[in-house]
Formats: C-alpha cells, sequence, structure tokens
C-alpha cells in the first residue's frame, strides 16, 4: 500500500499550477491545509472574483466535485478542467487532506 502522505498518480494534474506546500506560488494557490479552509483564503494567491467571493469551505465532497467540474461548483472562476473523474478525484482529496 503507498505511504498515505505520498501523492497519487492523478495529483500529477495538478502540479503545474499548484504546490503542496504553504508559502510557495504558482499559477493557482498552494494546496497546504486546504481541507476545512474557506475559499480564496491563500494571501496573495491570485484568486478570481468568482472564487473569492463564493463563500464556500472546502469539505472533502464539496472538493471532489470541483476537481471533476470547476465550472459547475465556481461559475466564471478560472481552474481550468483537471480531467479527473470522481474515483481519482477522492483519492488527490484524501492525500489533500494529509497536507
Ligand atoms: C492550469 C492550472 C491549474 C491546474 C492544472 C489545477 N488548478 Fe486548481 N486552481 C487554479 C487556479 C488559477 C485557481 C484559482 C481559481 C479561481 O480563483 O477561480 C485554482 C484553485 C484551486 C482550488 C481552490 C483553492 C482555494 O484556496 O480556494 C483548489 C482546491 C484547487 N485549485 C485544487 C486543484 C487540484 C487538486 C488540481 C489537480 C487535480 C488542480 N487544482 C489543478 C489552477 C489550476
Amino acid at each position: 500500500m503507498a505511504d498515505a502522505s505520498s501523492p497519487p498518480r492523478a495529483f500529477n494534474n495538478c502540479t503545474a499550477c499548484h504546490a503542496a506546500e504553504a508559502g510557495q506560488y504558482g499559477v493557482g494557490p498552494h494546496l497546504a491545509g486546504i481541507v476545512g479552509r474557506t475559499a480564496g483564503g491563500v494571501e496573495g494567491a491570485n484568486y478570481s472574483a468568482a472564487l473569492a467571493s463564493s463563500g464556500i469551505v472546502w469539505d472533502e465532497d464539496t472538493l471532489v466535485r470541483y476537481l471533476v467540474n470547476p465550472n459547475a461548483v465556481v461559475p466564471g472562476g478560472s481552474m481550468p478542467a483537471t480531467g479527473l473523474d470522481e474515483a481519482e478525484a477522492r483519492g488527490v482529496v484524501d492525500y489533500l487532506n494529509t497536507l
């Protein structure tokens, strides 16, 4: 079995734009501590108005839905589709939970 904190393969679809460590900036905000945080909470990240004003709190189910279809959860947001199916998104969210 894989180490609980090692990223699943599907996380490769994220790393072009997101870092897993706090304090690192890519095209998107870092993802450390994302589970349970309010959307748009990373200081200095370049968020769309749609996401920043969404009021979403990132619980696991909302994250899975967002990763499968960003535009369905944050209409007008700036994250493009990730290409993940629901099972892959679950695996990624399980990993995000360890960050
Ligand atoms: C092409 C670049 C890109 C890819 C690939 C990408 N994202 Fe994003 N992501 C963004 C951008 C840009 C935002 C900010 C969206 C906005 O402000 O509307 C974002 C926002 C997010 C947020 C909300 C963060 C917050 O602080 O509210 C999460 C969670 C997230 N992405 C997770 C992922 C995961 C997990 C993957 C891989 C499955 C992924 N993203 C793939 C660019 C990307």
